[in-house]
């Protein structure tokens, strides 16, 4: 088996609802489940020679968990926070105490969206955003990330 100890490691975060993909407000969030959109994720980093690690929770002290357990253990996360992105502080904090990139992303385009979407408690600590390409801002995001890592 090839020494893949030096392999870059990168952690995909998806928040609340995101694993309703595919069935929910399509019109919105489109119609790729989430399971597809983390195996096109995994694909994409075997081309890149990137380990991908990816992870959904609907709990905001889960993902703060899960943002703690990647310190010290990743190169880079990208994280779609989605609802908890207009309200988590907690999340925030557990971002801020990594010292990798971190990119953030939304299938749709928050801004053009109602008003409560438009402010995002992590835009001003990430390095990236990507917003509106539906599923495939994360093959974008991740693109972006291979290159600052
Ligand atoms: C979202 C946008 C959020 O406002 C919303 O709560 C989500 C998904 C997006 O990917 O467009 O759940 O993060």
């Amino acid at each position: 088996m090839p020494d893949q100890s030096h392999q870059k490691k990168i952690l995909v975060i998806h928040g609340p609802n995101l694993n309703m993909l595919g069935k929910r407000e399509p019109h919105i969030y489109g119609h790729q489940g989430l399971a597809e959109i983390d195996g096109q994720l995994k694909k994409q980093g075997q081309k890149l020679g990137i380990d991908v690690r990816t992870f959904q929770s609907n709990h905001e002290g889960v993902i703060v968990e899960e943002i703690q357990g990647a310190m010290g253990k990743c190169h880079g996360i990208i994280i779609n926070p989605a609802a908890y992105t207009h309200t988590s502080v907690a999340i925030r904090d557990a971002l801020t105490m990594l010292d990798v990139p971190v990119i953030e992303v939304h299938l749709s385009n928050i801004n053009s969206r109602e008003p409560f979407r438009h402010s995002s408690l992590i835009a001003d600590i990430v390095a990236a955003r990507v917003a509106g390409f539906g599923a495939r801002g994360y093959l974008l995001a991740l693109e972006g990330l291979a290159g600052m890592i």
